[in-house]
Formats: C-alpha cells, sequence, structure tokens
C-alpha cells in the first residue's frame, strides 16, 4: 500500500521523506490555503517545491468547473513536473476531462467521491486514481471504510485498473482498515502515519533493554 501525504507543508512533506515512507503527495486548494499559499502563480510555484521533495506522484487540484477550463489547467499543470497528476472533481464535466486526459495518456485523480456509482464512472473515463473521501462519510455517521470496500469490490469485479486512493483517511485505524481491504493508497496527515509508530510495549520494553545494559557500564 502507498502512503501520500495529504498536505501542502513543506516541512511535513520533507519529514515524511526522511522518514523513507513518503510515496507522493495529494493536496486540494483549501490545503493550499491553510499555508497561506494563494494566487495562480504562488500556487504553481508551490507545487514545483514539492515535486522537488517528492519522488512519486503529486496531485494538483483543478479549479475550473467547465472541461474546456479544466483541460486548460491540466496543460498548465503538467508543464510543471511529470510528477503532476490532475485532479478533477467527481462532475459530469470533471468525468468528460478524465476521459480527455486519460486517453492522452495524462494522469488523473478524481477527487470528492462519496459513493460508489461515482467511484465506477471514474474507472469507466480511465481515472488513474479515484480518491473516496472517508473521514467526510464518517463525519455524517456514514460507513467510509464500507464504501472503500464496496469500490474494490467493483473494481475487482471487472478488473479495472484505476487505484483505490484512501482520501480524508485522519488516523491510524483508518489507515489499518484500507491496508485490510487491499487499498491501493491512502492520503492523510503526517501524525496519523507516525502514530503507526507507537505502541506502549515498545516503550517500556525498549526502556528495559537500556536500563538492563547500562547495568553492565555503570
Ligand atoms: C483528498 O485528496 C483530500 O485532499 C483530503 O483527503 C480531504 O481530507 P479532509 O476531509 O480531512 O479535509
Amino acid at each position: 500500500m502507498k502512503f501520500f501525504l495529504d498536505t501542502a507543508n513543506l516541512k511535513e512533506i520533507q519529514e515524511a521523506h526522511d522518514l523513507g515512507v513518503l510515496d507522493g503527495v495529494t493536496t486540494n486548494p483549501s490545503l493550499m490555503a491553510k499555508e497561506g499559499i494563494t494566487g495562480k502563480q504562488t500556487i504553481l510555484e508551490h507545487y514545483k517545491a514539492i515535486c522537488a521533495i517528492v519522488e512519486g506522484d503529486v496531485s494538483a487540484e483543478v479549479v475550473s468547473t467547465d472541461s474546456a477550463g479544466m483541460l486548460r489547467e491540466a496543460e498548465e499543470l503538467i508543464n510543471i513536473d511529470p510528477k503532476i497528476v490532475v485532479k478533477i472533481p467527481m462532475i459530469k464535466e470533471g468525468i468528460k476531462t478524465i476521459k480527455a486526459l486519460s486517453d492522452r495518456g495524462i494522469k488523473t485523480n478524481c477527487t470528492l467521491v462519496f459513493s460508489a456509482g461515482q467511484a465506477l464512472l471514474a474507472a469507466k473515463a480511465g481515472a488513474t486514481y479515484v480518491s473516496p473521501f472517508v473521514g467526510r462519510l464518517d463525519d455524517i455517521s456514514m460507513d467510509g471504510i464500507q464504501l472503500i470496500a464496496q469500490i474494490i469490490t467493483i473494481y475487482r469485479n471487472y478488473g479495472f485498473k484505476t487505484q483505490v486512493l484512501a482520501a480524508s483517511v485522519r488516523h491510524p485505524v483508518h489507515i489499518l482498515k484500507c491496508a485490510e481491504l487491499g487499498a491501493d493508497v491512502v492520503t492523510c496527515p503526517l501524525n496519523a502515519i507516525t502514530a503507526l509508530l507507537n505502541h506502549p510495549l515498545t516503550d517500556s520494553g525498549l526502556a528495559k533493554f537500556l536500563a538492563d545494559y547500562n547495568k553492565g557500564n555503570q
């Protein structure tokens, strides 16, 4: 399973990269704004900075809602770096755009997916990734993990190549549930990944080992 970081924060991206577990990055306009990155030129420059750190795919989101506009934006985005994946919202114009880009071999990530029907359409259009939002479904008392399971079953039934990128993943249990189901990718904040490190028996076991070792060195 690939680990993508869901952030525009360069320090966190560098930290995940240095940890050795970073496979890619996803961003969205809200994550950019959170880092104070606003204005088209600044945003494009920021993608360049992200791509300089990351070795894998970097999702960059379009903000047009018509296919012609999305295609224009896609051209600008893919010129930044070959790692750029064009992130496109799950709307009718988005599906048209995904189909046009995938026919040209350009990587896409279909975002804002909240149902299996939407995921089926994204795969039919040839999306490289589909991004079902786990946490946001949980937020409204629906089962985000159940949606991941449903999409994986459907894709396996037909051999769709679209990768299931579990998005809006908020904590380590989300990551583990996605791993059990066989999701191709999870995208989440750094603290959800580093939380996987923690176990009280690791801490107490290490403390005891070090204390015992030091007995011979006093
Ligand atoms: C998807 O790629 C989105 O950027 C993201 O995962 C949304 O997460 P949130 O629901 O925590 O904002």
